[in-house]
C-alpha cells in the first residue's frame, strides 16, 4: 500500500444515543430493511428502483460481468429530470415547493414544481437551440441560486451530462475541467454573492477560456448586475435566450447507462479526475438513501442541505435526490455570518426547517462563535439533524445534539464520496443507537468492510482500510477517458473490491469509524484536494524549486495546508516570497486551496527512492516530536528543518 500514514487510534466511546422513541414509531425504515437486504441484495436493489418511474422496465438488475465496469438496470429507459420534476406535476403536486430560495442579501424566490417544469423545459429549448445534443458536455460556473438547478435539470433533460465547477475554482480549474471533458457551451452569472460582496464569475470564465475557443456560447445570468466584458460573438444573456423559449418540451428517454454528469474530484496526482455518474443507479441511489437516511416525509418535511450544488453533496441532497422524492428544499446562497452569525438559524426558524443536512467544518465554526447565537432562535421544528464531509469529532457531536437539535433530534452522521453517488455509511434514524463520531455501518443494500494490509476483515478493536465489496447503484462508472485509472485507483489495491481511500476502524461492538484519508488527499473544510495539485502550482512559480503540502490538523476546517519550499537561489533574499506564494496558491486553485503556512525550508526530507516524507513534516506542522526518520536518505534534513522553525518562533 502507497502510503506512510498509520491508522490514528481512537479511545472506546462508551455514550449512545437510541432514536427518541416517537421518532422510531413513524420512520420510514425499520430494522428488517438490513434483513431483506442481506437475505438477496439484489432483489433488495430491484425493489428500491420502484421508486422511479421508467419509461421502459429494465430486464436485469446488475451487470457485474466485466467488472470493475458494473452495469445497472439493464434495458431500462428513463429520464431523470422527468422523474424529479413531471411525475409530480402530473401527480397533481404542481403546487408544491420544489425551493425556498433565500439570496444572501435577503431576497427570496419560492419555486413550485410547476414553476419548475416550466423553467427547465425553457431552459433544455435554449440548450436545443444553442445545437446541444445528447452526450454533448455542458459545463456550469454558478453561484447558488435556482437558474443553476435549472440548468442541470435542463442538460438532464436533453441527455448532456453537466459537468458543475465549484464557483470558488479558479479559471485555471474551469480550463482543465473544460479541456478534459470536451465542453462546447458553458453556463455562468455576471456574479453571486459572498460575504456581503459579489464575485466575479463571467470574469473568471472569460480568462479560463482565452485559449479555448472550443467553447461556441457562454450563457450568462444576471445575478449582481455587475460590469462584464462581453464577446457578441460568444456570449448571451440568460434572459434574452431564455426567456423567449416555449415552456414545454417533449421528452426523450435515455438509457439507464447514459451519463448523467461528470464532477471533478482530487486524486493522489495534480489532475482532478473525473468522476462519471449514469442515470438509473443514480438517481435510485439518492432517491432511496435520501429517503431512508433522513426519514423524509414530502408532504411536511423542509429539508436543508447547507452545502454547495458544486459539490457532490449538493448533486445528490440539494438537487436529485430531493427533487426525485418530491420534497421541499431551501436553497441559500450566501455565507453563515452573512450579514450576522445567526443566518442559518434565521433560516431553520422562518421556513421551518425540520431536516439540516451540514459538515462538521460549520458546526465547528459555530461552536467558537458560542451557543448564545442558535439559543436566540426557535429551532423546534428541527428533527433530524446529518452531518457529512469529514469524521465529526464527539465534541462537534455533542454540540449539534445539544445546540441545534435540542437534544431530541438523531444524527446521521453520513460516509460516501463523490465516487459513490450516495451515502453508502450512515446510521438510520429510527433504528441506530448512535455513537457521537461513528458512521456505525452500512446502510442496506451495501456491503461494507475494513481490510488490512493483506485483504483480510480486520477483528473487532482494530483499524485498516475501508472497502465496498459489492457493487451499488449509484457507483461510478469510470473516470471520464481514462479507463485505466478507474481501474488503478479504486480496484487494485484489493482486486474486485472498492478501496475508498479512507483509513477506519471497528469498535468493540462491530461499529465503524471512518478516521480520514490514508493517501495524499486533503480535506480542508469538507473540501476534497490533493497535495499533488498544491504541490504543482506551487513549483509553477519561478520562485520555487521544490514543495511539499501537508495537510495539519486545524480546529475549524478540519485539516488546514501547510507548505514547505525550497526556493530557487535567485528568489532566496525575497522578504515577500511567502506572501506572493500564498496569493500565486490563491489565483492558480481558488481561495480554498491557500495555504495557512508557507515554510521555506533549506531541503525536505526524502527517502532513498526519492519519495518526500509527509508524514515527517505533519509532525512539524502539527507541532509534535518528529516521527521515525530511519528511512531518510538524510537524517541531518529534519534537524535543519527544525532549527528554521525554531529561528522563526
Ligand atoms: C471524507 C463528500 C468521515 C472521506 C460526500 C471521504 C468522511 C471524502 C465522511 C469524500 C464522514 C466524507 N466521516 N469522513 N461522514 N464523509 N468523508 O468526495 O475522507 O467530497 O473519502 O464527498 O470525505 O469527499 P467527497
Amino acid at each position: 500500500m502507497a502510503n506512510e500514514h498509520t491508522i490514528r487510534e481512537l479511545s472506546h466511546e462508551d455514550r449512545t444515543f437510541d432514536p427518541p422513541p416517537d421518532f422510531a414509531a413513524q420512520a420510514n425504515v425499520t430494522a428488517e430493511e438490513y434483513t431483506k437486504a442481506e437475505e438477496d441484495r439484489i432483489g433488495f436493489w430491484a425493489e428500491k428502483a420502484q421508486r422511479i418511474s421508467w419509461e421502459t422496465p429494465f430486464d436485469e438488475v446488475l451487470d457485474w460481468s466485466e467488472a470493475p465496469f458494473a452495469k445497472w438496470y439493464i434495458g431500462g429507459k428513463l429520464n431523470a429530470a422527468y422523474n424529479c420534476v413531471d411525475r409530480h406535476v402530473e401527480a397533481g403536486l404542481g403546487d408544491r415547493v420544489a425551493y425556498y430560495f433565500e439570496g444572501e442579501g435577503g431576497d427570496t424566490r419560492v419555486i413550485t414544481y410547476a414553476d419548475l417544469q416550466r423553467e427547465v423545459s425553457k431552459t433544455a429549448n435554449a440548450l436545443v437551440e444553442l445545437g446541444v445534443k445528447a452526450g454533448d458536455r455542458v459545463a456550469l460556473y454558478m453561484p447558488m441560486i435556482p437558474e443553476t438547478v435549472f440548468a442541470m435539470l435542463a442538460c438532464a433533460r436533453i441527455g448532456a451530462p453537466h459537468t458543475v465547477i465549484f464557483g470558488g475554482f479558479s479559471d485555471r480549474a474551469i480550463a482543465d475541467r473544460v479541456e478534459d471533458c470536451g465542453v462546447e457551451i458553458v453556463i455562468t452569472a455576471d456574479g453571486g454573492y459572498r460575504r456581503g460582496k459579489t464575485n466575479a464569475l463571467k470574469a473568471t470564465v472569460d480568462k479560463a477560456l482565452q485559449d479555448l475557443p472550443q467553447v461556441r456560447n457562454v450563457v450568462v445570468v444576471q445575478r449582481t448586475g455587475q460590469e462584464v466584458n462581453w464577446d457578441d460573438d460568444r456570449d448571451i444573456w440568460w434572459h434574452d435566450l431564455v426567456d423567449r423559449q416555449s415552456e414545454t418540451h417533449d421528452l426523450e428517454f435515455f438509457d439507464a447507462e447514459h451519463p448523467l454528469y461528470i464532477m471533478y474530484s482530487s486524486g493522489t496526482t495534480g489532475k482532478p479526475k473525473g468522476i462519471m455518474h449514469t442515470t438509473g443507479g443514480y438517481l435510485v441511489g439518492t432517491s432511496y438513501t435520501h429517503w431512508a437516511v433522513f426519514d423524509i416525509k414530502p408532504e411536511t418535511d423542509i429539508f436543508w442541505t447547507a452545502a454547495d450544488i458544486g459539490w457532490v453533496t449538493g448533486h445528490s441532497y440539494i438537487v436529485y435526490g430531493p427533487l426525485a422524492n418530491g420534497t421541499t428544499s431551501v436553497l441559500y446562497e450566501g455565507t453563515p455570518d452573512t450579514p450576522h452569525r445567526g443566518r442559518w438559524w434565521e433560516i431553520v426558524e422562518k421556513y421551518g426547517v425540520t431536516v439540516l443536512y451540514c459538515a462538521p467544518t460549520s458546526i465547528r465554526t459555530f461552536m467558537r462563535w458560542g451557543r448564545d447565537i442558535p439559543a436566540k432562535y426557535d429551532m423546534s421544528t428541527l428533527r433530524l439533524l446529518g452531518s457529512v464531509g469529514e469524521p465529526i469529532n464527539p465534541e462537534a457531536w455533542m454540540w449539534y445534539r445539544e445546540h441545534i437539535g435540542g437534544n431530541n433530534c438523531p444524527i446521521v452522521d453520513t460516509w460516501w464520496q463523490t465516487e459513490n453517488g450516495s451515502i453508502l455509511i450512515s446510521p438510520l434514524p429510527g433504528v441506530t443507537s448512535t455513537k457521537p463520531g461513528a458512521a456505525m455501518r452500512a446502510l442496506p443494500g451495501i456491503v461494507a468492510d475494513i481490510y488490512d494490509e493483506q485483504g483480510q476483515p480486520v477483528e473487532p478493536g482494530s483499524g485498516g482500510y475501508l472497502v465496498i465489496t459489492e457493487p451499488w447503484p449509484a457507483m461510478l462508472r469510470t473516470l471520464w477517458g481514462d479507463e485505466e485509472r478507474y481501474k488503478k485507483t479504486y480496484w487494485s489495491q484489493y482486486p474486485g473490491v472498492y478501496f475508498a481511500g479512507d483509513g477506519a476502524k471497528y469498535d468493540r461492538d462491530g461499529d465503524i469509524w471512518v478516521l480520514g484519508r490514508v493517501d495524499d488527499v486533503l480535506n480542508v473544510s469538507g473540501h476534497r484536494m490533493s497535495t499533488a495539485e498544491i504541490e504543482s502550482a506551487l513549483v509553477a512559480h519561478s520562485m520555487v524549486a521544490e514543495a511539499a503540502v501537508v495537510g495539519a490538523q486545524d480546529e475549524t476546517t478540519g485539516q488546514a495546508i501547510e507548505a514547505f519550499v525550497i526556493l530557487r537561489e535567485s528568489a532566496k533574499d525575497r522578504d515577500d516570497a511567502v506572501q506572493q506564494l500564498r496569493d500565486h496558491v490563491r489565483a492558480s486553485i481558488g481561495p480554498i486551496a491557500t495555504p495557512r503556512a508557507i515554510m521555506v525550508v533549506p531541503d525536505l526530507p526524502k527517502t532513498r527512492s526519492g519519495k518526500i516524507m509527509r508524514r515527517l513534516l505533519k509532525d512539524v506542522a502539527e507541532n509534535r516530536e518528529i516521527g521515525d526518520v530511519t528511512t531518510l536518505a538524510d537524517a541531518s534534513v529534519m534537524d535543519a528543518i527544525q532549527e528554521e522553525m525554531r529561528a522563526r518562533q
